[in-house]
Formats: C-alpha cells, structure tokens, sequence
C-alpha cells in the first residue's frame, strides 16, 4: 500500500526512519590500545578506473595508536536482505522488514583525545602524496619513497591502516578538495561538488536564481520533485556504491577483521552512510550533514546509528549547515550545503563561544582540527572529567524546513 501514499507523506516516513532513538551504547572497561600502520591506498580515477595498491613495506613503519571502547552495533543479517529492501523502496516505494543483529565489537575510543587525534591524522593523509609536506609523518618516513597515486586521481580515495595481527582495519576517505578554500585546488574539485551539491543540498544546489542546478527538479520557488531528486542521486552519485564496493573487498581480504571507517568533510559523511549500511564504526571529522542523504539513497535505518561519531566545531560552517545562502562563501565556491541534520551522536565543540573563534570556512581544514582543534583537552564548564566534549545525538533537527517535496512533475 505503501506505493499510493503522496510522496510528500512517503518523504516525511522515510526522514521519520532515521530518527534515532536514545539509546546508550554498553561501554565496558577500557581494552588496549591498537597499533595501525598504513598497509594499502585506494582511489577511482577520473575515467572510473579503481585503483587499489600496497604501500611499499617502509610505510608500515609508522603506526597510530588508537584507543578501543566495546560498543554494540546493528549488523543486516545479510547483504543480500539489505540490498533487497534497498531496492524494493527504490522501484516500488514498499519498505521491507530488514533484520539486524546487535553486535558487540570493538571500536574507536572517541572519548579519548589521543585516538580522535591519531584518526584525524590518518584521515587527513588522505589529501596528498607522500611527497608533499602535508602528510603527519613520524620519524623514519622515505619521503622520496615512490607512492602511486595517479596524477589525475579524481573523487573517491584514501588509505587502509591494518593492526598487526589483521584483526582492525581503518579504511580512511578523503573529503572534497581543500582547493576552493586554499585557492589552488586540483583536477579532484570538480567531480566533489557534484557529489556535494547532489548529497547536501535541498533541491539539486537551487541556491538562487543565477544558480545552474546539479540536476533537474526544481518546481519554481520552493518546490521539488522528490522522485526525480533520488532518481538524480541514485545515477550520479557513485561514490555511495564505490565505498560498498571497496568495504566488501575489504572483508574478503580480511575476512576476521574489524572493520572501521573515517573521513573529514565529504569523505565522512560517504564513511557514515557506508557504516549504517553495514553497521561499522565510523569516526566522521566536519562532515556535511548526511541525514537526509541516507534517506534519499533508501538506505535501510537501522534500529540505532550511536556507533557513528561526528567531530566538529562551531566555527565551521559546513557541518554546522550555515554555509549557505547565494552570498555565502559555499555558494560563491559552488558548493550548496544545505543539511544540518546528522546520523547517530555528535562531539560539538563549541569553538565560537569558548574559544571565541570566527565563523569561518577556512576553519573547515582537516589541518586545523589536527593542529588546533585536538592539540589540548578540551576544558569547559560541566565538562570536568573529559578530554572531549560529550558525544550526544542531534536532536530536534529539521532538515530543509522551508522547501516543500513532492510529486510536482507527475
Ligand atoms: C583525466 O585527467 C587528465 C589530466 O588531468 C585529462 O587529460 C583527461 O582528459 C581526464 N579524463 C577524463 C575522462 O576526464
Ligand atoms: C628512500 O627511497 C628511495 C626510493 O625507493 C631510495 O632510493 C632511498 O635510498 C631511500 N632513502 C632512505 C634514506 O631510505
Ligand atoms: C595479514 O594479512 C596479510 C595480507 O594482507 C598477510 O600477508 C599476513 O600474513 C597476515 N598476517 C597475519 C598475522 O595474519
Ligand atoms: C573490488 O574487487 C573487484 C574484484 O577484484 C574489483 O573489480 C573492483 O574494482 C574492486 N572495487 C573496489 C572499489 O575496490
Ligand atoms: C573571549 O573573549 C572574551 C571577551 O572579549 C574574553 O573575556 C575571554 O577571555 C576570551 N576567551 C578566550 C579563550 O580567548
């Protein structure tokens, strides 16, 4: 019956779906810290071509120390029930029971300063080649060592860290290039903002009259297709399939491991959506808001999402959802990020009011959350005891208030 209800009413269950509901993950005493070290490097080109490599045995060298809390997660039974009910909501706008199983695994100790430190540098690596000065090295490193990357890499790419014995694996994502911040950008900038512009914004990047929209669904003033904007997202947006594709060729490689996702900016919303899809711990730095994307992609909600972890600060305007508007500094860039509502919980630092920082896209840098932001424990009132502010979840959040979704073509 579901397929006779207005797309508008379908829209507004499907954004009901991904309402979390309150409920703790089971921490137990603290494991031991795990040593990573980079062990393989991945990217899709800009032909399409997916890159997939070992990193020459002297890159192991380094490694990162991150601490482990248990957490539970939710796990499809199976890939092929997910995908199913995936695509019966695709075609047939039908929902279909989904059953996931509670896990307990090991995860990320995202109360922990040193781990979200040693991920954030692992993620930020995933900008560069070895050979640039930006990469957290330690000690030893062979900057000169040969490293792979195709000098026309486009889009989706990053690292794989693996622990000594297999058993965790971080599968890093780059997020959109930092060359419309910095102002030199790279052949990578153009295939971003498609994917950014078709994930985080309302209606197809429509920002403003001038605008030349990302897709076709703009019904006059503040109306949108619903139907025509997934069907948009579902032929565009690669990445979200990329990344399934890539974790799937992860568990036959390694196929006791613990999988674990991050990214910064549009790579850490991508590790989002691909850990709800396959119930993974995800530690996402500044990622534009993904709600909404998840339930425009028709991905199955699991009965919790607390195993994702957003970190960011106030004074970025992307994942804060404020970049936006015709004279913001996204828009002049090109980039419509429109989303404010994030899956599972959220470490906010409230950078603006304790820190008296500037609202300011430059502060969106993964450099400055490795150089500034973690450096010291973060001290604030009713924070006593943490070095991080206290993960919560995004409550009371309303994406794309003032736009109204339905069937407006048909
Ligand atoms: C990929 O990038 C290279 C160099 O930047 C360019 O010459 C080539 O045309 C690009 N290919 C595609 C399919 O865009
Ligand atoms: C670094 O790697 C290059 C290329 O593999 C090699 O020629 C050079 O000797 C290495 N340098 C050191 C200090 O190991
Ligand atoms: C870990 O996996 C690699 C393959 O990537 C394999 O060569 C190695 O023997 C494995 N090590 C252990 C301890 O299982
Ligand atoms: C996954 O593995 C298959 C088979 O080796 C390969 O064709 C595909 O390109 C891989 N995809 C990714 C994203 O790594
Ligand atoms: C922020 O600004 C206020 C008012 O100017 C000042 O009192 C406070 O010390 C500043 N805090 C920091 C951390 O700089």
């Amino acid at each position: 019956m579901l397929n006779l209800l207005p797309v508008t009413l379908r829209f507004l269950l499907g954004s009901l779906l991904w309402l979390d509901s309150p409920q703790p993950p089971a921490v137990q005493s603290a494991p031991s810290p795990i040593s990573l070290h980079l062990r393989h490097q991945h990217a899709i080109t800009n032909d399409s071509r997916v890159i997939f490599s070992d990193m020459a045995p002297s890159f192991a060298a380094d490694s990162y120390d991150v601490g482990t809390l248990k957490i539970q997660t939710h796990r499809p039974q199976s890939a092929k029930a997910f995908h199913s009910a995936r695509l019966r909501s695709i075609r047939h706008d039908q929902s279909e029971r989904v059953l996931w199983d509670p896990t307990d695994i090991l995860g990320p100790n995202v109360e922990d300063r040193e781990t979200l430190l040693a991920l954030a540098k692992m993620t930020s690596n995933a900008y560069t080649t070895s050979t640039t000065s930006d990469w957290y090295v330690l000690d030893g490193w062979n900057k000169s060592t040969p490293f792979g990357w195709e000098p026309d890499a486009d889009g989706f790419r990053g690292h794989v860290f693996v622990s000594d014995d297999n058993s965790t694996v971080v599968l890093s994502i780059k997020g959109t290039s930092a060359g419309w911040i910095t102002g030199g950008g790279g052949p990578t900038v153009r295939k971003d903002k498609l994917n950014d512009n078709l994930l985080f914004s309302c209606c197809c990047a429509r920002v403003g009259p001038t605008w030349s929209t990302v897709c076709n669904c703009h019904q006059g003033s503040y109306k949108c297709d619903q139907t025509c904007l997934e069907k948009s997202l579902i032929e565009e947006s690669l990445f979200y399939s990329v990344g399934v594709n890539l974790y799937n060729n992860l568990t036959y490689m390694y196929p006791d491991a613990n999988i674990w996702l991050i990214g910064h900016s549009l790579g850490g919303s991508l590790a989002s959506l691909i850990g709800v899809t396959f119930g993974a711990p995800v530690v996402a730095f500044e990622a534009p808001s993904e709600k909404l994307a998840a339930t425009r992609l028709h991905l199955p909600s699991p009965p919790s999402t607390h195993h994702v972890t957003h970190v960011f600060h106030t004074a970025d305007p992307i994942p804060m959802g404020t970049c936006n508007g015709v004279t913001s500094s996204c828009a002049i860039a090109g980039f419509a990020m429109e989303t404010r509502c994030h899956l599972g919980k959220v470490i906010r630092y409230d950078t603006v009011t304790q820190l008296n920082w500037t609202v300011d896209v430059r502060t969106h840098s993964i450099v400055q959350i490795v150089e500034r932001l973690l450096q010291d424990d973060w001290i604030e009132e009713g924070q006593e005891g943490r070095t991080v502010p206290e993960a919560k979840p995004d409550v009371d959040c309303v994406d794309c208030y003032n736009w109204e979704f339905g069937d407006f073509k048909g």
